[in-house]
């Protein structure tokens, strides 16, 4: 009983004290400017974005963010990146329009690759080593400033011989 009166004296006590030297802390930093918006919660949406640096078929440098989950092909559609040919089959890997090559360093972080994937890069044309697919690539905070290099020409298996689908 003692130690639940010294527990409600203490409480009572510290709970104004604490809440009086909040808001003078407030007010005073406030009043001289040095005001700080710490907040437990996440930085603005912007601030998360990931840079990727596409590198097109003429040699030309675009650098444009995306949100982390939106794959490669999502940021080409979203930036309205004019990519000829780039992903014709709107992500349903059924033409490997979206190739894209990347350095080993960055490869090596893209994530495991599916059979499927691997069967369509296979048509792919100018295969490479680092060779993957764009529709199947998810930016994360880890590919922060990565480069992606558009292929010379682009291969649609889906065309026929006389160019039709
Ligand atoms: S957009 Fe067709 S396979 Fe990626």
């Amino acid at each position: 009983m003692a130690l639940v009166f010294a527990l409600r004296q203490l409480a009572h006590v510290r709970l104004p004290e604490y809440s009086r030297r909040t808001a003078a802390a407030s007010w005073g930093a406030w009043l001289t400017g040095q005001r700080s918006f710490k907040t437990g919660t996440q930085p603005l949406r912007s601030n998360s974005k990931v840079t990727v640096h596409f590198v097109n078929r003429d040699g030309e440098k675009i650098t444009v963010k995306g949100s982390p989950g939106d794959s490669l092909l999502d940021v080409v559609i979203n930036e309205d990146l004019d990519f000829d040919g780039f992903g014709a089959c709107e992500g349903t890997l059924a033409c490997s329009t979206c190739h894209l090559i990347f350095d080993e360093e960055v490869y090596q972080k893209l994530g495991p690759i599916t059979d499927e994937e691997m069967d369509m890069l296979d048509l792919a044309y100018g295969l490479t080593d680092t060779s993957r697919l764009g529709c199947q690539i998810c930016l994360t905070k880890a590919l922060e400033g990565m480069v992606a290099r558009v292929p010379e020409s682009v291969a649609d298996i889906r065309q026929s011989k006389d160019g039709s689908l």
